[in-house]
């Protein structure tokens, strides 16, 4: 029987930052509001001439790295992104794995919004359990800036940039192995976070950016309670299928979307503060980024060692939600 092992992490950040300061140059908004309502105090962003793929390109080198597996053995790379540099082609994770000089992967991107990591984790995990790719290189990568409408408060506070990376290789070993991955969704709530026009729903002459409305929208308040009614029941699903209890995880991982959630799903599971990794408060929501670049903290923090079970939740647009049991089981 073969099993996937989650091997390593690696993510980036731009350099400038946007401060809930910042802001309130642009919008009618304050930090007080941002901090009691989000939890963040500001985030990364990437500049004009730095895309999608260049973020996901330095996560993705660090993650390599630290595996200890060669780029010529990658044999997938999937990129988790609703930035992509194109709109339709080529794929971020295409341009990712040539500037990494990985010949012959196959690579493709996914759109599952902010639930992109927890995704791409349930496909490296499926492909490597039935034999058919042994180390896959997965990456979440988020231009969020280039999607934000800066005049709409109730969305621009909330979004950042960044990316983070991981390698996920086969093994016989039960022991290090990736425990669960739930992935769901539910068009139902389509309407709640969407970017309305741009695709091909949309009329040829509506195509202007601004005009057709290609900026995120969202309603907030009622993407908040079912975000934390969702995921409540999903990390409860996972632990118990699996036999687990809350005070077997070292490492609560959430979504960084809003402090506020994470409080809320962290207390209803009864965790304790030193098992949830906060990162929301300096690099903002960065989608599908946000998990592996909250890994990747606690990693460089020296608080991620081998053995150690983490939980990953996250919910996101489309509407998507999904969770895992991950062990950290570094080849070196
Ligand atoms: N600054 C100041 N006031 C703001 C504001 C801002 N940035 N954004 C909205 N407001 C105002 C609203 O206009 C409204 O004013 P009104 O009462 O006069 O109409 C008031 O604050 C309350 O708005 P509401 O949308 O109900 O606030 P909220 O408590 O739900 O907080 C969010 C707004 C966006 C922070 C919150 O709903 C949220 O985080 N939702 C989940 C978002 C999310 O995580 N999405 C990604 C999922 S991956």
């Amino acid at each position: 029987m073969v099993y996937a092992a989650f091997r390593s992490i690696g993510a980036y950040v731009p350099q400038k930052t946007l401060t809930n300061e910042d802001l309130t140059r642009m919008v009618d908004t304050s930090d007080e509001w941002i901090t009691k309502r989000t939890g963040i105090k500001e985030r990364h962003i990437a500049t004009d001439d730095e895309f999608t793929s260049d973020l996901g390109l330095k996560a993705a080198q660090k993650a390599l790295e630290r595996s200890g597996i060669a780029k010529e053995d990658i044999d997938m790379v999937v990129c988790a992104t609703i930035s992509p540099d194109y709109f339709c082609m080529p794929s971020t994770a295409t341009i990712i794995a040539t500037k990494l000089g990985i010949k012959n992967a196959t690579a493709f991107d996914i759109s599952a919004a902010c639930t992109g990591f927890v995704y791409i984790l349930s496909i490296a995990k499926a492909f490597i359990e039935s034999g058919m790719k042994k180390n896959v290189l997965i990456i979440g990568a988020e231009k969020l800036s280039a999607i934000t409408d800066y005049s709409d408060r109730g969305t621009c506070i909330l979004f950042g940039d960044g990316a983070g990376a991981a390698v996920i290789s086969a093994t016989e070993n039960k022991e290090e192995a990736i425990i669960d991955v739930h992935t769901s969704a539910d068009g139902e709530y389509a309407d709640l976070l969407m970017t309305p026009n741009g695709g091909s729903g949309s009329a040829h002459d509506a195509l202007d950016k601004e005009a057709a409305g290609c900026f995120m929208q969202m309603k907030g308040n009622e993407t908040f309670k079912v975000a934390v009614r969702t995921l409540t029941q999903d990390v409860k699903d996972i632990l118990e299928t699996n036999n687990i209890t809350s005070e077997s995880i070292k490492h609560f991982v959430p979504h960084q979307a809003n402090y506020r959630i994470i409080k809320a799903v962290g207390d209803a599971l009864k965790m304790q503060p030193e098992q949830v990794v906060l990162t929301v408060a300096k690099y903002g929501n960065t989608s599908g980024a946000s998990i592996p670049m909250a890994i990747n903290d606690i990693y460089e923090e020296g608080r991620l060692e081998a053995g150690d079970l983490m939980l990953l939740d996250a919910f996101g647009g489309g509407l998507t939600w999904g969770s895992a049991l991950v062990l950290f089981s570094p080849l070196q």
